[in-house]
């Protein structure tokens, strides 16, 4: 019996998780479909649950990952720590819940990045569940100092506690100044995890002619041809990674959660490649 893969949210007509999941259970040989279902706050639970429980499994994205985490029966440390669920699937009888944001950032910034920035400082915009994700990928990848900055400083406050006692960060702090004000000559990269970016003129989250010379950048944002984060960037000889890589290291972990079994990076890394340049007619 064909296996139900189901994306649950709103919007998710552009996702592009159906196209390299689907690429990865043929090329496994997995006898299952991932599809986008639009869905509701409100039909949420019963659709999670009924999906997991008849088998299936699946991903949630905005807006209702904080909700999925709620729903899941057994939440990860993951899904604990950043309140949000992106994945769920059935086991043992109960319903699974990961966030796969935290081993995609980390996988992802440890591909771009290896481990160069152990020990050392970084200022992450935004803080919403990405930048959860993110802050606890940095932690275990071993970086000493977070400066958090957000629009709105009391939501950074508010992460800055819910993580404080979960992380082995010397320093997590939440910025009270301006997004765009100078950085400490000891931070060494640059993460955007707000929404800027999404849209095609849409302001830089940081101004790229502010930015000393020796910081990387990594956008989570991602869109065709590149955010203009880091076209500007690495147009001024900055290293700068969209959030492509993220994607794929998320949903590979996905892919490992519902299967148990490892993913086929290649396969899916094609088939996101195809479908950033708009050739994969799925
Ligand atoms: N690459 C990947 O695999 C991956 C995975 C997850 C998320 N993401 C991306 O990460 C981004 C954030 O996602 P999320 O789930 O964390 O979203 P979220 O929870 O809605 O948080 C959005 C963040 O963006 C900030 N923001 C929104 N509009 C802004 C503006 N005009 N100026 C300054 N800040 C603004 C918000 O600030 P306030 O708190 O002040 O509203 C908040 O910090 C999204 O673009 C998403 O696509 C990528």
């Amino acid at each position: 019996m064909t296996r139900l893969l189901a994306l649950l949210g709103d919007p998710v007509e552009h996702s592009l998780s159906p196209v390299f999941q689907n690429a990865a259970l043929e090329a496994e040989g997995v006898d299952a479909r991932y599809l986008a279902l639009r869905c509701s706050g409100e039909d949420l639970p019963g659709l999670l649950r009924g999906i997991a429980r008849a088998g299936g499994a699946g991903n949630v994205t905005v807006p209702h990952k904080a909700a999925a985490a709620a729903i899941v029966e057994a939440p990860s440390a993951a899904v604990r720590l950043t309140g949000a669920c992106n994945t769920f699937w059935h086991e043992g009888g109960v319903i699974h819940g990961d966030n796969t944001d935290v081993a995609g950032a980390h996988d992802a910034l440890r591909h771009h990045f290896g481990s160069r920035f152990e020990g050392g400082r970084a200022v992450v915009l935004g803080a919403g569940g990405a930048s959860r994700a993110v802050i606890l990928a940095l932690d275990t990848l071993g970086v000493r100092g977070i400066e958090v900055r957000n629009r709105t400083v009391a939501r950074a406050r508010a992460l800055v506690k819910a993580l404080a006692p979960g992380v082995s960060l010397t320093e997590l702090h939440a910025f009270q100044g301006p997004m765009d004000a100078s950085l400490e000559p000891s931070v060494s990269l640059v993460v955007n995890a707000t929404t800027l970016g999404l849209g095609p003129d849409d302001p830089s989250p940081y101004p790229v002619e502010e930015l000393p010379d020796t910081v990387a950048l990594h956008d989570l944002v991602y869109r065709p041809g590149e955010t203009r984060w880091v076209r500007e960037a690495r147009a001024r000889g900055i290293e700068a990674f969209d959030g492509r890589e993220m994607l794929l290291r998320q949903g590979m972990a996905a892919f490992e959660r519902w299967c148990g079994r490892p993913a086929p990076e290649e396969v899916m890394r094609q088939a996101l490649r195809r479908a950033a340049a708009g050739e994969y007619e799925g």
